[in-house]
Formats: C-alpha cells, sequence, structure tokens
C-alpha cells in the first residue's frame, strides 16, 4: 500500500507544518502538533453512507430498527442499555489490571454462541489469551484470537473473517503503517479509532476497544477518541475490594445512569445481583459515623452506607477530604449543619467515604451525609435498621426526592425497618406493614429521630 504523506497539524488552530515541531508558530502553543495524513479523503469515501444525501422531513425518515444482541452478561447488558448494537463502538477504559480484557473477553465468548467472534490483542501473545479464557471457562473454537498490532492487518483479518463481534485490546498499541509516529501517540491513536470506526459502521460489526487511562483517570490519547465512538465505559474499583463497577459516561444508545456491578473471582467477572446486599455486607453495626442511604442508580435502587470520620485538626486549616460524593456538596452541608444545629466543626478535619467504592451524585442522599458526620461528632450511631432519605436546603429545609418507593422497598428487602424522608414524600406513600415511615420537614426534626 503505498505511503499517503503526512503533515503536522496544530490541534489548537489548525496551522499546518510538513515536519513536527516543538511549538506552534501560529498560536505558539507547546506541544500542539500532531501528525495527520494529508489525504484521508479516498479512506474516508470507502465506507462513506452511500444514498441520496437529501434533507428530510424527520417524520418521513424509516427508523431503522436496531436488533440488539444479548452479550449474555446481564450487567454489561444493562449498561449498554439493554444489548449489543450492531455497528456500535464501545470504548472501554479503566485503571490497569482492573479487568478490562476479562470482561472483554468474556463478552466475546459470550457473543459467540451467535457466530464467531475476533479477540486482537496487541498487548498478551495468543498464549497468554488462551491461559485467561481457560481460567473463565470460556474457550470456544468459535472465539478467534489474532496478536496483531498493524491496523492495515487486522482490518484485512476482519474482513476475511468477517466476525459478529470484535474486540480491539487496546487501542493504544495499534499502529498504522500510513503515519509514522509512534504506537500510542494521538495522531496514531486517533487515526487507528477513526479507521475502525468506519470499519464498524461500513460493517454493521459491534467493536469493543480497550482504552488506557492516564493517571488522572481520562482516557489515554486525543479527546476527540471519546467523541468518535458510540459508547464509552468506565470500569471502576478498587483494586483492595473485588467489586467492580461498569459505568457509562456516554452511550449514544441508552441512559448514562445505569451501572453494572462486577465481583472479580477466580473464574473471571460475575455480575452482582443484588448490589445492596453486597455494598452492606460490611457495615459495622452500631458505630458512630455510619449511616445508609439509597441511591437510584440508572433503573434501579442501591443502598449504600455513608461514613464519616470527625476528628480533632492537629494544625493548620481543618480537612475536607471526601471519596466517592462532591467534596463541594459536603462542604454545603456541613456549613448547614453548624448553622442550623450549633455543631461545631471549625476545628475539626471531616471525611467522608462512600462505601465499596461507588459515587454517589444525588441530592437524595444529604440528610445521610448529615447523619453520618452529626454522628461521627456527637460519638453516638445511627439506628442501623434506618434509612435516611432527603434533599437538604441551605435553610436546613428537608426537600421531596423522587422515587420514593422505589428506595423504601429496597430497603424492606434488606431489612431495614425504619425510613426518615422528606415529609412531602411520605404523604404520597402507602404505609407498609414491615416499615415505620417518619416524614420530617427540617433538620431539626430529622435530629430529635436521629439522636
Ligand atoms: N487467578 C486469579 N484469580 C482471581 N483473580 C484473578 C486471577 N488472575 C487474575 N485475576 C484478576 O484479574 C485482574 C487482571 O485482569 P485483566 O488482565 O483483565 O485486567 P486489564 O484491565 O486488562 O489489565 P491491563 O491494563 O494490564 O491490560 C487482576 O488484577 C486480578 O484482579
Ligand atoms: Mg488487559
Ligand atoms: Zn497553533
Amino acid at each position: 500500500m503505498a505511503k499517503a504523506r503526512s503533515v503536522y497539524a496544530c490541534q489548537a488552530c489548525g496551522f499546518q507544518s510538513p515536519r513536527w515541531l516543538g511549538r506552534c508558530p501560529d498560536c505558539q502553543g507547546w506541544n500542539t502538533l500532531v501528525e495527520e495524513r494529508e489525504n484521508v479523503s479516498a479512506e474516508t469515501q470507502r465506507y462513506a453512507v452511500r444514498g441520496d444525501s437529501r434533507a428530510t422531513p424527520i417524520t418521513d425518515v424509516q427508523a431503522a430498527d436496531t436488533p440488539r444482541r444479548m452479550s449474555g452478561i446481564g450487567e454489561l447488558d444493562r449498561v449498554l442499555g439493554g444489548g449489543v448494537v450492531p455497528g456500535s463502538v464501545i470504548l472501554i477504559g479503566g485503571d490497569p489490571g482492573i479487568g478490562k480484557s476479562t470482561l472483554v473477553l468474556q463478552a466475546l465468548a459470550a457473543l459467540a454462541c451467535d457466530g464467531v467472534t475476533l479477540y486482537v490483542s496487541g498487548e498478551e501473545s495468543p498464549q497468554q489469551v488462551k491461559m485467561r479464557a481457560d481460567r473463565l471457562g470460556t474457550a470456544s473454537s468459535q472465539l478467534l484470537v489474532l496478536a496483531e498490532t498493524s491496523l492495515e492487518r487486522i482490518i484485512e483479518q476482519t474482513k476475511l473473517i468477517g466476525p459478529t463481534a470484535l474486540a480491539i485490546d487496546s487501542i493504544q498499541t495499534v499502529y498504522t503503517e500510513q503515519l509514522t509516529s509512534a504506537p500510542g501517540s494521538i495522531g496514531q491513536v486517533r487515526d487507528s479509532a477513526a479507521q475502525l470506526v468506519l470499519l464498524a459502521k461500513g460493517t454493521n460489526l459491534p467493536t469493543f476497544l480497550v482504552g488506557h487511562v492516564t493517571k488522572e483517570g481520562a482516557f489515554a490519547g486525543p479527546r476527540v477518541l471519546e467523541h468518535m465512538v458510540d459508547t464509552v465505559l468506565y470500569f471502576e474499583g478498587d483494586r483492595g475490594h473485588p467489586f467492580r463497577i461498569l459505568r457509562a459516561v456516554k452511550n449514544r444508545f441508552g441512559s448514562t445512569n445505569e451501572i453494572g456491578v462486577f465481583e472479580m473471582k477466580e473464574n473471571g467477572l460475575q455480575p452482582v445481583a443484588n448490589p445492596s446486599a453486597l455494598f452492606l455486607a460490611e457495615r459495622p453495626v452500631d458505630v458512630p459515623g455510619s449511616a445508609v442511604v439509597a441511591s437510584i442508580e440508572g433503573t434501579r435502587p442501591i443502598l449504600v452506607e455513608i461514613q464519616a470520620l470527625v476528628s480533632a485538626t492537629s494544625f493548620g486549616t481543618p480537612r475536607r477530604t471526601t471519596l466517592g460524593i462532591d467534596p463541594n456538596r459536603v462542604a454545603l452541608l456541613i456549613a448547614v449543619l453548624e448553622k442550623k444545629m450549633g455543631v461545631h466543626l471549625i476545628g475539626q478535619d471531616v471525611f467522608v467515604n462512600v462505601a465499596g467504592g461507588v459515587r454517589l451524585d444525588e441530592p437524595a442522599v444529604d440528610l445521610g451525609v448529615i447523619a453520618a458526620v452529626a454522628s461521627s461528632f456527637l460519638d453516638k450511631p445511627v439506628d442501623p435498621h434506618t434509612l435516611l432519605i432527603g434533599e437538604v436546603g441551605l435553610a436546613g429545609e428537608v426537600r421531596a426526592v423522587g422515587q420514593v418507593e422505589t428506595r423504601v422497598r429496597e430497603a424492606m428487602k434488606l431489612g431495614f425497618t425504619r425510613c426518615i424522608l422528606p415529609e412531602s414524600s411520605r404523604r404520597q406513600l402507602a404505609t407498609f406493614d414491615d416499615m415505620t415511615l417518619e416524614g420530617v420537614s427540617s433538620l431539626a426534626e430529622a435530629w430529635e429521630l436521629l439522636f
């Protein structure tokens, strides 16, 4: 194949140069020049959507029904919005060793029941992949393995084999012969991904791309990578814990609120059917500084424990450290607690942690955060069978939240017997036999019930 000429283009202003420069002479940006192919149009046209491109009323557009394919891994299908869409490109990122290769291999093995699937590894040898597949018990003759990093050869093999699903592990190892820059560089990653997207769209092939993430937790390589693909999934979890959470941050075919919960075991990632039970499993009972809240993740309620630790500041400014929850939100709630309840946290460090590596961003957990902080400060435990629901406003009022019934039912399933919730939400609920509902309209009322 003839080598296309490449140019170095500034990603900030569009300046082009025939050779690489450390600084753009036009906009003076450092390190903004990236290698690009000079002429991509021929390649693009090959896969471009054909047809008479005329503007049509949206009502006349034929809605293509996208029959989704179930990967057979329930938690993955849930995060994807109900299965794999043909021709969709799914980018999966996560820390080293979190289980990206394991997840993708399991998905391809499951999809192999309706036709050949192709797993391309640029990081591991076929022997290593085989060893993993044996450990997972997923080895199948329908699952083909290719150890290759040349994009041209990957595309050639894919066209030859015609798989029903493709995985590239990882996009950072793939390089195109059209560019001279090193694999993993911005130009290489972007160009390889663009061509794989074209291949996926042109042949209706669902494609998984595994991506490395930087220390800051973003995908290594160009930001545009996330724009090019249909779905971006992050695989998170604390390596000290066996739980892994798969979260969609972008999805053209479904909601981004769903999470998938897995447990990493000897035989691979096992879906966790009841995440609430898992997240509450190691909860210390009758210990100050712990409160249970109900968060709605996508369509499902999840009960999680919020832990707080308040201790005297040893020197300097008091610290406010949070894990799994927005620090600004916590700072605001601490201010409300100080002002409305007269709790003095000025000389105190406050640490707030969401157990199990979950990330909460719903205001419905406010009351729980305040209860945990206050409980640690007062050194009085919150009743372990009590669930806390409610958004707390700046005036100390407890506001209504959505889907209260779903949250309460989840708590009943796990043996909770009391729920403190916004009064306005309580009025909309029926009464339950095994659950005492206590409506509150202000922080002070909740305080009465708790301590
Ligand atoms: N025998 C085993 N039993 C249980 N868990 C294992 C076993 N072998 C590996 N693991 C788990 O699998 C993880 C590695 O999974 P995997 O190779 O899929 O991660 P990855 O995200 O692809 O990593 P990398 O970024 O290095 O490619 C290990 O960190 C470990 O948690
Ligand atoms: Mg891997
Ligand atoms: Zn420039």
